[in-house]
């Protein structure tokens, strides 16, 4: 079989842009965007699961989408659109919900984390990975590169492409398969090395690093990363080393370098002071390129648009026969 494989991711325009979407997930995404058939996704309608400004919400899509065309997304290699904009997507998650039990919701270990974190929960929130599950299958996706958060989400995709097929008694949907990274599947907050990198705790100052900060605001959070009290520059699992691991696994995922590598690299550092400066300034090279190609992005609006109706197009062309066939099998009576 020579077949191209297809690969399905999302973000949420939910807030900054953190060095954990990009190494957990965007940086993969472009790296292998050549191989393979490949749909990024926008996905706002996620984001409207817990309360937002609609001002801002509006912002923070259309400049998410100029970060991942900056972080090196091509869209002639790829489908990048915003999900509200190919409606199939809304229509499949009500399909699914017909056929996913209520059960397999509540056992999603964010939907119990961000539910605690509520004071009012509302539907989609619990109802958030059947949404995702009809984003990634609708298009037949073989592969789903994310973070380790997301794992879980995936996993539930695969149930539910599997209950699918089941019960209408073919092979429908291809059944994903999570692609999570070996390293940087899960950067940790700089303050805080046991909370995952946050766009929700991006408030906090010194927790996560948005690729729109300023290169300052960047190292000093850095600076302040929590570490332990010894000196050892090593990989360790030891719990107290977590801080240290933390930012020996940011050197790493950036570099691609292997341990081994990566500990040479800092044999000769004068302590953690330095390993802190280090790593903040390789993140800051990191980010200069793309933060210079998102400025000249968003200077032209219409272009942005345009790439995005474009993407839009594409997505629909796939999405949409699939969703009738579905509706069809399910025993809905599709217009003539
Ligand atoms: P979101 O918007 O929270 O995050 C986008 C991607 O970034 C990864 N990520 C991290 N990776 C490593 N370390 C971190 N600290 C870190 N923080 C975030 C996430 O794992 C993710 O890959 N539910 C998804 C969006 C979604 C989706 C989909 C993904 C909707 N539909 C279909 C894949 C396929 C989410 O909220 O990602």
């Amino acid at each position: 079989m020579n077949e191209k494989r297809v690969v399905f991711s999302g973000i949420q325009p939910s807030g900054d842009f953190t060095l954990g979407n990009y190494l957990g997930a965007v940086q993969n995404w472009v790296r292998d965007q050549a191989e393979k058939i490949n749909y990024f996704c926008i996905v706002d309608l996620h984001t409207l699961t817990v309360p937002q400004d609609p001002v801002q919400l509006r912002e923070r899509t259309r400049s998410l989408a100029a970060i991942l065309l900056a972080a090196g997304i091509d869209p002639d290699k790829c489908t990048l659109f915003i999900q509200s904009h190919v409606t199939a997507h809304a229509e499949a998650s009500w399909l699914l919900n017909c056929i996913t039990p209520l059960g397999w919701l509540y056992r999603m270990t964010q939907f119990k984390d961000k539910s605690q974190k509520q004071e009012s929960v509302l539907t989609g929130l619990l109802d958030y990975p059947v949404l995702m599950a009809g984003d990634i299958i609708l298009y037949d996706a073989h592969e789903v590169p994310v973070g380790d958060d997301q794992k879980q989400h995936v996993e539930l995709a695969r149930d539910i492409a599997q209950r699918f097929n089941h019960l209408y008694e073919q092979p429908f949907f291809v059944v994903p398969e999570p692609f999570i990274p070996k390293v940087g599947a899960r950067v940790m907050g700089l303050d805080n090395p046991s909370n995952k990198m946050s766009k929700s705790f991006a408030h906090i100052r010194g927790h996560a690093v948005g690729l729109l900060d300023d290169p300052k605001e960047i190292m000093r959070s850095f600076k302040r990363a929590k570490t332990d009290s010894g000196n050892d520059i090593i990989f360790s699992d030891e719990p107290e080393k977590a801080g240290v691991n933390n930012l020996l696994g940011i050197y790493r995922s950036i570099t691609q370098k292997t341990k081994e590598a990566v500990e040479a690299d800092f044999a000769d550092a004068r302590g953690y002071g330095d390993l802190k400066v280090r790593v903040g300034e390789l993140v800051i090279e990191t980010f200069a390129p793309i933060k210079a190609r998102y400025e000249s992005i968003m200077a032209d609006p219409a272009e942005l648009d345009k790439l995005l109706a474009r993407g839009a197009d594409q997505a629909r062309q796939v999405a949409q026969p699939k969703l009738d066939q579905m509706k069809e099998i399910m025993g809905l009576v599709l217009p003539r």
